[in-house]
């Protein structure tokens, strides 16, 4: 049970990467100010968490089974904890999807949105009637930048990602009425296993249904760049928990909150033009044009930034 004056902090997706950094994160908060309940869908998978609580284990981190795919699952772990009381809510929990549509089964594009769509909403729904009665509360959707731009091979999950903004945005404006904050976090790429579900295995795939062209484009111009992007440009999981913890700990949080700057020219582009056609073309240019000097300047910045850059941590206050 949380002590007085503590804040109780539900968090989802925590046996690898954002989510565990973010429970970890918050369960060493000096003033111990947060109970964490950091959840999973599958318990056998908690000994990474408990290993990095370390002595905050049972302390002020617990560890939850959550499905967010299951209404039974979220019913269960909602209600276990005291009065259904939530002040925060991470939705953190979301998986991946890269290839050519073409050659995507249905069933495998409906997980996508069961997960970082409807589990965002079936959490969301879950916590808000309290919330609400209490005139109070604060809800994080780690999203993507990908929820703000579509990104080539990534249609599909960039697509749960713009559903889940969408949602929020509307939310967002009947929730700031019961004094309850919705803010989205917006990270590019972050290096854990995320990355490595999604790519491994990417290069000697088969890709039934889909021509020798589109095949060779994604193999040859798409893979080996979204590889490299992830090395130089990618944050590490605790640039994401820190920012977590400012949105929580701010009087009044921004609604959009891109975790690295480096991605703010990119959506400033496609906001500087209505139609669409400048970010459309400079993505054209990047993928089929520009490959080998896209490659070749990533090259550069990975020689001159050697470990400095992936190191660095660049979470906004
Ligand atoms: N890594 C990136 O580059 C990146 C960039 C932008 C946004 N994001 C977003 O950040 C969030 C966290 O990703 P991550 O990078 O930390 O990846 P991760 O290490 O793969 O973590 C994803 C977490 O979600 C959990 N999960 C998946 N389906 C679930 C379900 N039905 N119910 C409960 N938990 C479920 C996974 O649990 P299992 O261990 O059981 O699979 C895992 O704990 C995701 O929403 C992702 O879209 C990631």
């Amino acid at each position: 049970m949380a002590s007085p004056g503590q804040k109780v902090v539900l968090i989802t997706g925590c046996s690898s990467g954002i989510g565990l950094r973010i429970a970890v994160r918050l369960a060493k908060d000096e003033m111990q100010r947060y109970h964490v309940i950091a959840t999973m869908r599958d318990l056998n998978s908690q000994h990474k968490l408990v290993e990095a609580a370390g002595d905050t284990y049972r302390k002020t981190l617990f560890v939850a089974e959550l499905d967010i795919c299951s209404d039974e699952s979220v019913k269960q772990c909602v209600n276990g904890i005291k009065d259904r009381h939530v002040d925060v809510l991470i939705n953190n929990a979301g998986i991946g999807l890269v290839g050519p549509v073409e050659s995507i089964p249905m069933d495998e594009m409906n997980k996508v949105f069961e997960t970082n769509f409807y589990g965002t909403v079936r959490m969301i729904k879950e916590v808000i009637p309290e919330m609400k009665k209490r005139r109070d509360g604060c809800i994080i959707v780690v999203s993507s930048v990908m929820g703000l731009q579509g990104v080539a091979f990534n249609e599909i999950y960039a697509a749960s990602k713009f559903a889940i903004e969408g949602f929020c945005e509307g939310l967002s404006v009947q929730l700031l009425k019961f004094n309850i904050r919705l803010s989205m976090m917006e990270p590019g790429p972050v290096r854990t296993e995320f990355e490595l579900k999604m790519i491994k295995g990417m290069k000697e795939k088969e890709w039934p249904g889909v021509d020798s062209n589109t095949v060779r484009y994604f193999r040859k111009n798409y893979l080996p760049t979204a590889v490299d992007i992830f090395e130089v440009l990618g944050q590490s999981p605790d640039d994401i928990a820190k920012c977590a913890k400012n949105v929580i700990e701010a009087s009044s949080p921004h609604f959009h909150n891109l975790t690295n700057p480096l991605y703010s020219p990119i959506l400033a582009l496609k906001y500087a033009d209505e139609t669409g056609g400048l970010s459309v073309r400079a993505f054209y240019h990047m993928l089929f044009n520009l490959g080998p000097v896209t490659n070749i300047s990533i090259a550069v910045l990975k020689f001159l930034t050697f470990g400095w850059l992936r190191n660095r941590s660049i979470a906004p206050k």
